[in-house]
Order: C-alpha cells, then structure tokens, then sequence
C-alpha cells in the first residue's frame, strides 16, 4: 500500500491553483479500489453508475442508497487516502431538502465518505446549499445528468446550443453560489467547458468534455472493455480486461473439462503414514 497522505479539500484547491490536474475514477468494489490507491488516482467516485456496470440494470434508476453504501464502504477500505465521493441514487435527494441531508449523511456516517455529489443544476441548488451547511461537502454534476436522461433525451451531448449552453455555464455558477466544492460537467462541448472552468473559483471536472477543465474522470469499466452493452465515445480504453478475463475463462473451462486442470501444485497432499492410517480407522 501506498505512504501517500489523505487527499483533502485544500489539497485538491491547491492542484487547481497550480494548474495541475486532478485525476478522478468511478470505482465499485473492494479490488479495483486498492489498484486505483496504489496508482495514485486523487478522487473516487462510487457511482451510482454502478447499478449498470455492476448490478446489470438498464439504468440507474433503480439503485437504492442501502446498494451505495455497500459499494462504498468497500472501496473505502480498499482507498484509504483517496478523496472519496458517495453519488447520491435516484430520489435520495430529489423529495426534499431534509431527505438530501439524511441520505448525505448516510454516505459521511456509514462508508467515511469525505463528499457526495448530486445531480442538476438551479432546481437543485436548496439541496446543494442544505448538504453543504450540514457540513458536507457536496459535487455539482451538469450537462448530461444520467438520472434524468430520459427528459434529456437519452444518454447525449448537452449544451450544444447557445441557449442550452448558457444555461449550463448559469448553472454552475448557481451551485457555486450555493456551496459546492466541485462541479463534474459530463458531455458538454470542449470550449463550454472552458469558460465554465474559467470562471469558476472550485475545481471542475470534465466527464467527455474535453481538456479544459480542472480535472479528469472516466467510468473504470469503460476504460477497461468491462461494459458489455456499449462503448461511449468520450472513454479512452487503456486496456481490455473484459477479453482477458472471458479467453481466461474459456482456458479453464477446457481444461477442467479436459483434465488439464488442477496440477499437483494446485493441491494440499496428506503424508503416507497418515493415509495409512486413515485408511485403517476407516476399516476398524
Ligand atoms: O454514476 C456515475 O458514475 C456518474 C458518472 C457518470 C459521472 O455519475
């Protein structure tokens, strides 16, 4: 395991006033947490993404907050020192107010998150400023917001009009103005990004918006060809552990089939002299 110290808030302030940017991953379980420390990925952020990429949903709809704090407190335990963001599911947050502290709460309490994330922009700045005067830290997420798709179309590019654009730059400044510490712009045009990073006074991050932004995020399972239903244009795939795994797997069903599998060296023997003596009990 890595010495490296906690990230903190003004860890992450301080990378943004020196320009440098801050990485950021989705991570779900136990494993990829412990690979995602030791790299040195900065934030992590136990998407609510997860009811697709883990729990096999069509969306992320059904995900409960019990399903995030699961997820959460193992990749906790897996990243000790990463700043670690619980995505508030689908109505934790929308009913009201007091629902958004509860469920935040949950997420500090249960999993020692150190910050959430919400989804939406004005509409949802009283739930933004209640998190954040409850003493939690709390993300902004705009542009393509997953539990809305619907209403937004399905899963595309936002703010590609003027019109749409300015209301997405009017939103970030409204949930900057309302406390967030961050704002993660997912799927909005490269130079829209850039303004809003520009003008912002907190870290942006950018999900398939381009290099402007104050930091980075991808989906891990889309970086790595474990996604099995589609490949989004935005995700660089560094690796395709999906092939591996699955040519791994045709390995050893031939060879347990074929007797090929196990070796001797997969195996615990028992010495002569106990066999024996086994075998006499078992006459007596
Ligand atoms: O759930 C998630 O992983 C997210 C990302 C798409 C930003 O919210």
């Amino acid at each position: 395991m890595t010495e490296r110290k906690k990230i903190t808030l003004p860890y992450l302030f301080d990378k943004r006033a020196r320009g440098e940017p801050i990485t950021m991953l989705t991570c779900y379980d136990y494993p990829t947490a412990y690979l995602q420390e030791e790299a040195g990925i900065e934030m992590i952020l136990v998407g609510d993404s997860l009811g697709m990429t883990i729990l096999g949903y069509e969306s992320t709809l059904p995900v409960t907050m019990d399903d995030m704090i699961r997820h959460a407190q193992a990749v906790r335990r897996g990243a000790p020192t990463a700043w670690l963001i619980g995505d508030m599911p689908y109505m934790s947050y929308q009913p009201s107010v007091e629902t958004a502290i509860r469920n935040a709460g949950r997420f500090m309490a249960e999993a020692s998150c150190d910050a959430v994330k919400l989804e939406g922009g004005r509409e949802m700045a009283d739930r933004m400023a209640g998190i954040v005067a409850a003493g939690i830290p709390c993300m902004g997420h705009l542009g393509l917001t997953p539990q809305s798709a619907s209403s937004l179309g399905g899963f595309r590019v936002q703010g590609k009009d003027s019109a749409r654009a300015l209301r997405i730059v009017e939103d970030a400044r409204i949930l900057e103005e309302a406390g967030a510490y961050a704002v993660l712009l997912e799927m909005v045009p490269d130079r829209v990004c850039q303004i809003i990073t520009e003008r912002a006074h907190i870290p942006i991050i950018s999900l398939g918006s381009g290099p402007h932004a104050d930091g980075q995020l991808l989906i891990f399972h889309d970086m790595f060809g474990l996604y099995p239903r589609f490949k989004p244009r935005m995700a660089k795939v560094y690796g395709n552990a999906g092939e591996v795994i699955l040519n791994g797997v045709k390995q050893y069903v031939r060879e347990v089939q074929d007797r090929a599998f196990p070796q001797p060296e997969h195996g615990f023997s028992i010495k002569d002299d106990d066999y024996d003596e086994l075998l006499g009990q078992l006459k007596d």
